[in-house]
């Protein structure tokens, strides 16, 4: 009888050695004479473990990792396709604590599954929320959703629902639906996980959201930088459409939803909604005005529903087992489950999808088992290259967007960077306005001109010259910058900026007072 082998695909696993891995075991197994299925699985997130390589026995699926070429003979002859003894074993996959405490919604086939197997797919839940949308009035869906309380992953939280609300109730012969998978933000992967670990869910959930507003095309604009995803989403597209769930008519339906895939420009600000309607549009990416909103005036000036790719990916779940279901997991308006991303400097790095409400310190610590140095966390920042950095004293605040509103910090896209006590806390600030002076699209001058004076004040900060009065005028253009940018790269940089000199002022040589003065 055939022993079903798992070994990742995703691009993190790749990157240290998976088709390597696979290849021994393969060869290995014919030497042997043993029946393998091999199947490339998504990745579990369980980073500091890949290779992590998994084999189906009838008590269940068991790991090994993180596995190398040169363990292999070992392992088979420790016996590992019964899953016998050796010390990579890992235990029963389901069994690890990283992830028996997670609860994985929007993940709960990443990993598990043939990410290109559309049987494997709906073996596993798949299309179901796709079915029950087909029956239902594009009101009622919106309707779900708005109930489900679900936000938008991307970065700025709106709710989903009144987004899909505004193009269903706008008036147009065309209208799209467009998928940010850009993904620009630092320590950021969860979108990448999906397209590479279960591209059915992100189809699924860009159909659902085409047939609630009368939608029949739709493009999913990804990071350039991410090959292994383009090829796999691109294969999941041709799937689907050959199977009917994506073309002239999903499912039998009468309803058309062609989707495409666009390589982004490899810019920061095109993860920006409206600069990335203008990249999709084959022009430069430049922030546009708003209003008029996407949703009325989107992508070639048609109404066009945007969201993040985890958003999407929430969608079909939601429309499975209902609102209520997804509702009841989160805290205060913050509600369902969110992918975080544990990145930086940390034991165990990769991804974990909890409810919302559980603290920064239980991520840290009992997920990532504190710094990879073995020093102490001196500071994290949460949310990317925008967000707040949180010293010690912070790491209690619930992962909730409302309490981390009311900090000056936020949630965003779930990344989280960590760093230990030897941080130059001043050199991350300066970090952040260079950042934004590079990345800045140039429309509008606080941003512009504004972010390479930051770099130039800082570096006078740093240098001992004039200290005081040069950190108030730091202060003063990161007020400027704050209230005067037309988007939010120009409008967030003095978050971290900020954060950095109120929270570490000895590291810019400037007593706490003169830190918090402003
Ligand atoms: C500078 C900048 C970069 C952004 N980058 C991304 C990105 O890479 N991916 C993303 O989904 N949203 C990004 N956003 C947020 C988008 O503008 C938009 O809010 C989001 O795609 C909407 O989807 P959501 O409601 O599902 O979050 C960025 C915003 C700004 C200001
Ligand atoms: S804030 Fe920066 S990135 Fe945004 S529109 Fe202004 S110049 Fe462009």
């Amino acid at each position: 009888m055939s022993t079903t082998v798992y070994v990742p695909r995703d691009s993190s696993a790749l990157s240290v050695g998976a088709d390597e891995v696979a290849q021994a075991i393969a060869s290995t197994a014919a030497a042997h004479g043993n029946d393998i299925r091999l199947v490339r699985n998504g990745s579990r997130g369980l980073f500091w473990l890949e290779p992590m390589v998994e084999v189906a026995t009838p008590a269940g699926r068991i790991a090994y990792g993180p596995v190398s070429p040169a363990d292999v003979p070992g392992l088979f002859d420790a016996g590992f396709l019964r899953g016998g003894p050796h010390g990579l074993l890992l235990g029963p996959t389901d069994e690890i604590p990283y992830l028996k405490k997670q609860e994985r919604l929007t993940f709960a086939r990443v990993g598990i599954t043939d990410p290109l197997s559309l049987s494997d797919y709906e073996a596993h839940g798949g299309w179901k929320g796709l079915r029950n949308a087909l029956g239902m009035q594009g009101a009622d869906v919106v309707e779900a959703l708005i109930q489900s309380g679900l936000r938008g992953r991307g970065g700025a939280a709106f709710p989903a629902g009144i987004k899909w609300r505004t193009v269903l109730g706008a008036k147009a012969e065309q209208k799209y639906v467009v998928c940010n998978a850009d993904e620009g933000d630092s320590g950021t992967f969860s979108d990448r996980m999906i397209m590479e670990g279960d591209p059915f869910v992100l189809i699924e959930g860009m159909t659902i959201a085409a047939l609630a507003v009368g939608a029949d095309r739709g493009y999913v604009y990804l990071r350039s930088e991410y090959p292994d995803a383009e090829r796999t989403f691109n294969a999941a597209i041709a799937l689907a459409r050959a199977a009917g769930y994506l073309g002239d008519s999903i499912l039998g339906s009468g309803h058309a939803f062609e989707l495409e895939l666009r390589r982004g420009a490899g810019a920061y600000i095109c993860g920006e909604e409206t600069a990335m309607l203008e990249s999709l549009e084959g022009k430069r990416g430049m922030v546009r005005f708003k209003p008029p909103l996407p949703a009325i005036e989107g992508l070639f000036g048609k109404p066009t529903v945007i969201n993040n790719v985890i958003t999407f990916a929430s969608v079909p779940i939601i429309l499975d087992k209902g609102a209520r279901y997804y509702a009841d997991y989160g805290m205060g308006r913050s509600r369902g489950t969110l992918p975080f991303q544990l990145a930086g400097n940390v034991k165990r790095g990769g991804l974990v999808e909890r409810a919302f409400g559980m603290t920064l310190r239980e991520l840290l610590y009992d997920y990532g088992g504190g710094s990879a140095s073995g020093r102490p966390i001196r500071a994290v920042q949460v949310g990317g290259p925008l967000g707040a950095y949180l010293p010690e004293s912070q790491f209690d605040l619930p992962l909730d967007y409302e309490a981390f509103a009311a900090k000056g910090a936020m949630i965003g896209h779930g990344g989280v960077v960590v760093f230990d006590d030897t941080v130059d806390m001043a050199k991350m600030a300066r970090y952040a306005m260079e950042f934004c002076a590079i990345e800045s699209c140039g429309k509008c001058t606080p941003c512009r001109i504004g972010s390479t004076r930051g770099v130039e004040v800082i570096d006078r900060v740093r240098n001992g010259e004039s200290r005081d009065a040069n950190v108030e005028l730091l202060r003063d253009l990161c007020d400027t910058m704050l209230h005067g940018s037309l988007c939010a790269l120009g409008g967030m940089t003095p978050f971290p900026v900020l954060s950095a000199i109120d929270h570490f002022p000895e590291d810019f040589g400037v007593p706490a007072q003169t830190a918090k003065a402003a």
